[in-house]
């Protein structure tokens, strides 16, 4: 049985990659798709294949937020996917010693206030009906210090807590309005591709990431995407304010120590 028909989901970044993978496998299940993703071209083909609707939505701009609250006032469920590295453009200091201010703020715009503005819209847009799912896709990256990306593990830690801070908002609200986080790692997207680069040395790279992941390989976007309807669904009913791991078991031993 589908577990999510008739309900309004809305994924940010769905024009590819995880985003575009827990889209496919909403619509699966019956959901009725808001695609959002700055990238309009891939974003519109993959709400048109859905039969579903497109906004442009850069998470990072308030205005944008306000735009689709007054397009999309009611939602069932909301996944923040949407998120930067800050490596889009090639390689770049990110360490606390080397990276630019710049730099820092832009990666905390899209990752850190696009979540925020995202929950604040959905708590908004959910509150009529008093249910929903709030799903913020955070990283292992959010749990453990990663001396070579300062503010996109920063950012991702503050995925991770406001997430909980959300959850028991809304609990004390009296609102059926649940949120938990997805912490995944060493999923296989075209994100990694500015650091796998090209062959020679791209095999070679690829084996260095996943040597120390107990199961030695990438994980795939539909993997998240099963975990994301869960959470969605309403046979997560009594989950919220929780932190999931996807990471191949990396963060289950000694794998998650400093320098990984
Ligand atoms: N791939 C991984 O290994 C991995 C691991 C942990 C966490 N994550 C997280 O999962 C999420 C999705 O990652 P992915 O690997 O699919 O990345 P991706 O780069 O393949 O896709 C990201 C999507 O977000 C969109 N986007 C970028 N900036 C945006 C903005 N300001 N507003 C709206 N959309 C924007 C892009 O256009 C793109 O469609 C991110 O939050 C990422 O941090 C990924």
């Amino acid at each position: 049985m589908q577990k999510l028909i008739g309900k309004i989901c809305l994924v940010t970044g769905a024009a590819r990659g995880i985003g575009e993978a827990i889209a496919r496998a909403f619509h699966r299940e019956g959901g009725h798709l808001i695609i959002t993703d700055i990238d309009e071209s891939a974003g519109q083909e993959l709400a048109e294949e859905l039969g579903g609707q497109f906004f442009r939505l850069d998470v990072s701009e308030e205005a944008d937020w306000d735009d689709l609250a007054r397009n999309v006032p009611q939602l069932d469920i909301l996944v923040n996917n949407a998120g930067i590295t800050g490596f889009e453009h090639g390689p770049a200091a990110h360490d606390p010693e080397h990276a630019t201010l710049e730099s820092w703020r832009r990666v905390h715009a899209v990752n850190s206030d696009g979540t925020f503005l995202g929950c604040r819209y959905a708590i908004r847009a959910m509150r009529a009906r008093g249910a929903g799912s709030i799903i913020n896709i955070s990283s292992r990256s959010g749990m453990v210090g990663i001396p070579g990306a300062a503010a996109y593990a920063a950012s991702k830690a503050a995925v991770r807590n406001h997430s909980k801070t959300v959850a028991l908002y809304c609990a004390q609200q009296g609102l059926a309005i649940r949120c938990n986080s997805i912490h995944p790692a060493a999923i296989l997207t075209a994100m990694w591709e500015p650091m796998l680069g090209d062959e020679p040395g791209r095999q070679a790279r690829m084996d260095a990431l996943v040597a120390d992941t107990p199961l030695r390989r990438f994980g795939t976007p539909q993997e998240v995407a099963a975990l994301a309807v869960l959470l969605a669904s309403d046979e997560a009913s009594y989950m919220t304010g929780a932190e999931l791991t996807l990471d191949g078991g990396i963060l289950a031993g000694s794998a998650a120590a400093p320098g990984s």
